[in-house]
C-alpha cells in the first residue's frame, strides 16, 4: 500500500450548490490524516495548466453555505487528449501529488478513469451535479437544491396560472435525465411530466390538457431540456398550433437551478462524501467513486458510474399518473 501524502482536489464540469461543503470536508479530514491538499482551480484545465493553490484548513472556513466552487469549475477539451493528459500528469508530479479527488458529474469522471488507467494515478470522485443522473449512487450533491429551487418557482408560476386559468410548460435542467422534472413534479403537483426517459408521452398529454383547459383548470407541465419532444418552447408552440382558444405561457428556469446556498441536505451529505473519498483512498481504493446507497456510503468502480445508466423510479412515474 502507497503512503499518500498529498492530494490534488478538483470540480469539474457544470457547478453545483454543496461542491464547496465537499471541498471543507475533504480538506479538512485530509488534513486531520496528515495529508496535504492542493487545490486545483478550474477543473481539468487548471490541472493541465498547473493552475494549483496549497488548501489548508483556514482556507475551507465559511464557505459551507456558499454555492458554486471557491475551486471554479471547467469543461476541459484538452483533457480528451492525450497530450492534455500527459501535461497534466507532469503537473500533478511537478507538485508532489498521489491522488486526485474530483467533485463532478460522469464526464468529470470519465476523464478521472481514463487518467488513473493510463498513469497508474488513484482517482476518487465524489459525484457533484444537479442532474442526479450517476449510476451507483441514489443521491448527487446538487440535486436537492435545485428540486427546492425549482419547487419555489413554480409555487409561484402556479399562482400566477391558476389567476388567468393558463397553461404553464416549465422548462428545467437535465439534458439526458428527467430526475429534476420528475421528482419536483411530485413536489408542486404539476399536472404533468414530460422526461426523456418515458418516451410518446406528449399526444397522451395533450388529449389531458385540452379537456382541463375547456374546464377552465390551469395547469403545470414540467419539461425536463432534454426531452425527446423537443424543448418546452418548441412543445408549446405545437400545442398552441393545435389549440389557438388555450391560453399557454412557457418559463425556462434556466441556471438559477445551478446557484444559490445548498440545502440542509446537500451539505450533509456532501460533507459525509466528503470525509468519504479522503477515507477510500486510505483504505487504498484506486479508481472509485463514493456514492451514497440507502443512506449509506459505498464504493462504486468509476468506469461503472460512466458506462452504466440509472433509472428513474418507475413508483414516482406512476404517482405523478395516480395524483393527477
Ligand atoms: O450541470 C448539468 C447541467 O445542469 C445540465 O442539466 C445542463 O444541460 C447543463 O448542465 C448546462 O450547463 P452549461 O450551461 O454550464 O453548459
Amino acid at each position: 500500500m502507497e503512503v499518500i501524502k498529498r492530494i490534488g482536489l478538483l470540480t469539474s464540469g457544470g457547478d453545483a450548490p454543496g461542491m464547496n461543503a465537499a471541498i471543507r470536508a475533504v480538506t479538512r479530514t485530509a488534513i486531520h490524516r496528515k495529508i496535504e491538499v492542493i487545490g486545483i482551480r478550474r477543473g481539468y484545465q487548471g490541472m493541465i495548466e498547473g493552475d494549483f493553490t496549497r488548501l489548508r484548513s483556514g482556507d475551507v472556513s465559511g464557505i459551507i453555505q456558499l454555492g458554486g466552487t471557491i475551486l471554479q469549475t471547467a469543461r476541459s477539451m484538452d483533457f480528451m487528449q492525450k497530450k492534455g493528459r500527459q501535461q497534466a500528469y507532469e503537473q500533478l508530479k511537478k507538485f508532489g501529488i498521489d491522488a486526485v479527488i474530483v467533485i463532478g458529474g460522469d464526464g468529470s469522471f470519465t476523464g478521472a478513469g481514463i487518467m488513473s488507467k493510463e498513469f497508474n494515478m488513484p482517482f476518487i470522485g465524489i459525484p457533484g451535479t444537479i442532474d442526479n443522473d450517476l449510476y451507483g449512487t441514489d443521491y448527487t450533491i446538487g440535486y436537492d437544491t435545485a428540486l427546492n429551487t425549482v419547487i419555489y418557482a413554480v409555487d409561484k408560476i402556479r399562482d400566477t396560472a391558476s389567476s388567468h386559468n393558463r397553461i404553464f410548460f416549465v422548462e428545467v435542467m437535465g439534458k439526458e435525465a428527467g430526475f429534476l422534472a420528475l421528482m419536483s413534479g411530485i413536489a408542486c403537483g404539476a399536472e404533468g411530466i414530460l422526461i426523456p426517459e418515458v418516451k410518446h408521452q406528449f399526444s397522451k398529454l395533450k388529449k389531458y390538457l385540452a379537456q382541463r383547459a375547456r374546464e377552465k383548470k390551469s395547469s403545470i407541465i414540467l419539461v425536463a431540456e432534454g426531452d425527446d419532444e423537443g424543448r418546452a418552447i418548441e412543445i408549446a408552440a405545437r400545442f398552441h398550433k393545435e389549440f389557438p382558444e388555450f391560453d399557454i405561457r412557457t418559463t425556462i428556469l434556466g441556471h438559477i437551478q445551478r446557484g444559490g446556498p445548498p440545502s440542509v441536505v446537500d451539505r450533509v451529505n456532501a460533507s459525509r462524501m466528503g470525509v468519504a473519498a479522503v477515507e477510500a483512498l486510505l483504505e487504498d481504493q484506486k479508481c472509485a467513486m463514493v456514492g451514497l446507497v440507502n443512506n449509506n456510503i459505498i464504493h462504486v468502480p468509476l468506469n461503472k458510474t460512466v458506462k452504466l445508466h440509472k433509472d428513474v423510479n418507475k413508483e414516482l412515474l406512476d404517482i405523478i399518473e395516480m395524483l393527477n
